[in-house]
């Protein structure tokens, strides 16, 4: 099964308007390859300058996070439609610091991954396992749950384009990159659970990252794994290296 690769920058709360376009304009002619979809997922108020740097290049830009309500009294939110009319294609949902930090949980990230398809925007649906859950063996039970959730209601043929980003969190900024072997058997268990959920066409056309601590050096083996279809990338996604990433074949 030929699924294209695909690598997101997950900026995280870096980078200013005015950074952004220095950091995109910097990039650019770094990450232009055929080998890789590339997303810039930039901070909500760096979009619009992010999507003006990026015009005429590869790059798709996406959110990191928004809301699953229309409008309305919700202060500080952002909606989808505030999304897709600057022209967003992609959108994280669910990182497990959103998780940490925000009270994410399973049900919100399932209504958001909804209202994303129902925008036409790309959900990247984050799951992974804390350290203590690796260590008593629940790595694969807590992931299958996770996505089960994230993928009440969508259909088949959204679950088809969606994009899973599996992140062990004992991996994330830590410089401890899960071994090849690690990253490979949980990405082949979700995409086992979604041919379960859906069917084996749909397993086959969904694509699922592996991100923790991913870097030019180790990003070759953990993309060549039959069942880890790219990465997100966070701290190495604002350094020339996200240009080896992208080109890591
Ligand atoms: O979403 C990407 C991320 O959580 C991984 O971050 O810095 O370990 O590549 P990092």
């Amino acid at each position: 099964m030929m699924r294209k690769t695909i690598v997101a920058g997950n900026w995280k709360m870096n980078k200013t308007p005015s950074e952004t376009v220095a950091l995109v304009n910097e990039l650019k002619p770094l990450v232009a390859t055929e080998t890789s979809d590339v997303v810039f997922c930039v901070p909500a108020i760096c979009i619009p300058a992010a999507i003006e740097a990026a015009k005429g290049s590869n790059i798709n830009i996406g959110a990191e996070n928004m809301y699953y309500e229309e409008s309305g009294a919700y202060t500080g939110e952002i909606a989808p439609n505030m999304l897709t009319d600057l022209g967003v294609k992609y959108v994280i949902i669910g990182h497990s610091e959103r998780r940490e930090y925000f009270a994410e949980t399973d049900e919100t990230v399932n209504k958001k991954v909804l209202k994303a398809f129902e925008h036409g925007i790309t959900p990247i649906v984050c799951c992974g396992e804390t350290l203590a859950q690796r260590e008593q063996g629940v790595t694969i039970d807590f992931v299958r749950q996770q996505i089960k959730i994230a993928f009440q209601g969508v259909t088949a043929d959204q679950a088809k384009t969606a994009v899973i980003a599996y992140e062990p969190i004992w991996a994330i900024g830590t410089g401890k990159v899960a071994t090849t072997e690690q990253a490979q058997e949980v990405c082949k268990a979700i995409r086992e659970c979604i041919a379960e959920v859906y069917d084996q066409a749909t397993a086959d056309a969904i694509r699922i990252q592996y991100g923790g601590s991913v870097s030019a050096a180790s990003a070759p083996e953990l993309f060549a794994q039959e069942d880890i279809d790219g990465g997100l990338v966070g701290g190495a996604s604002l350094k020339p290296d996200f240009g080896k990433i992208v080109n890591y074949k």
